[in-house]
């Protein structure tokens, strides 16, 4: 397949290699080749079966509105955006592309939410319940996309909002904790990405998984088909 991936950072250049071991053929764009995603022509991504974006929060609005635009099937594993969920879920619909997004790609955080979403009975027993998410200082966002998805799984279960606490440091590629405390005892759950290689697998899967397809999809639905 033909992928175009946004992005030369630290995750993005993962993803090409990856994709490149898969045997699909990969261009990339940085920052400079495409300010205000103006790179993303129909004309140049005619070829291109799928773009894969990780990119930042302020210009990944401009890359899904061009390759909307070019009808172009999309990857988004950049996160920041989610305020604007339900209007390019609709734009989505209406272009007929296949569109999946994911706050986190790896398959292991994918896993560590199901623990969560039975551990949430916990807020409905007397426990109060915290939220930690630690990463690297660059990172531009806070708190993380995958803490909020954790902060929303367990206000679906149980009713209860629980606080978030960002960290920014050092190296960290992504920790996530959640912490149940009773009078009684304490329940402490924990995901820690070791290296960012379970982002950029998940991230080709997906868009090869998309292939042919059109709908909008939330990695965290669809993991277990890829
Ligand atoms: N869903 C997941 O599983 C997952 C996993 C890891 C990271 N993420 C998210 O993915 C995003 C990227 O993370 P990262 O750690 O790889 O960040 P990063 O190392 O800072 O890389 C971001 C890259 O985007 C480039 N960029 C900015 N605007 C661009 C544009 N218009 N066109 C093309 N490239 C552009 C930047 O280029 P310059 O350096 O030239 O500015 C930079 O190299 C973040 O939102 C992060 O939260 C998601």
């Amino acid at each position: 397949m033909n992928f175009l991936i946004l992005g030369r950072g630290k995750t993005g250049s993962l993803v090409a290699q990856c994709a490149k071991e898969r045997h699909h053929h990969v261009r990339v764009l940085g920052a400079d080749q495409n300010r205000g995603g103006r790179a993303l022509t129909p004309d140049a991504l005619r070829d291109v079966n799928t773009v894969i974006d990780f990119t930042t929060p302020v210009s990944v609005m401009e890359h899904i509105l061009a390759c909307l635009g070019a009808k172009k099937n999309m990857v988004v594993g950049t996160t920041g955006w989610y305020g604007h969920l339900d209007a390019v879920r609709s734009q989505v619909e209406k272009a007929g592309v296949g569109f999946l997004y994911g706050a986190n790609f790896s398959v292991g955080v994918n896993l560590f939410f199901d623990t969560v979403r039975s551990a949430a009975e916990a807020a409905r027993h007397k426990y109060s319940g915290q939220i930690f998410e630690r990463h690297h200082q660059h990172k531009k966002d806070a708190p993380s996309g995958t803490s909020l998805v954790l902060q929303r799984i367990i206000k679906d279960s149980s009713g209860a909002e629980l606080e978030i606490t960002s960290f920014r440091e050092g190296d960290v590629v992504g920790m996530h904790e959640l912490i149940f405390d009773s009078p009684n005892d304490r329940i402490y759950l924990c995901h820690d990405a070791k290296s960012r290689q379970g982002y950029a697998e998940g991230a080709v899967l997906s868009a090869e998984w998309l292939s042919g397809k059109t709908g909008f999809y939330d990695f965290k639905d669809v993991w277990r088909e890829l």
